[in-house]
């Protein structure tokens, strides 16, 4: 008993941080689909060779998307970009 709380502790940090992102996902689709199809649309992020793979990657690819834009966004408008992507495709654990 004891040690399945502790195992559940553990186990618990793991899957928390995608689902803990901060961000507004519907007004990241509005964002994105706004912003960030000039170069791709949105079958980047479900191809089978996709890039990111990690919610941290993620963050890290819009970052530097963001600096291809000539109109850079906020971090909040990053998060919630970041927020929609993951929900919307990437669907981290
Ligand atoms: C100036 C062109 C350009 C713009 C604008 C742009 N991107 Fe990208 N993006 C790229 C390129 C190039 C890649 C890499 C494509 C590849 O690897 O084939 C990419 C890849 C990505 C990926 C990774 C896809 C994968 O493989 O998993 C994400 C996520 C992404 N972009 C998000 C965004 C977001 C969000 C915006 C809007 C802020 C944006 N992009 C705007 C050029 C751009």
């Amino acid at each position: 008993m004891r040690r399945a709380a502790l195992l559940f502790l553990v186990i618990l940090p793991a899957t928390a941080p995608a689902a803990m992102l901060p961000g507004d996902a519907g007004r990241g689709q509005v964002l994105h689909d706004r912003q960030c199809t000039a170069c791709h649309d949105s079958r980047v992020y479900t191809r089978p060779n996709r890039t990111v793979k990690t919610v941290e990657g993620l963050i890290g690819r819009v970052k530097l998307c963001n600096q291809q834009l000539g109109t850079k966004l906020q971090r909040d408008q990053l998060n919630d970009l970041v927020k929609y992507l993951d929900e919307a495709f990437y669907k981290f654990p």
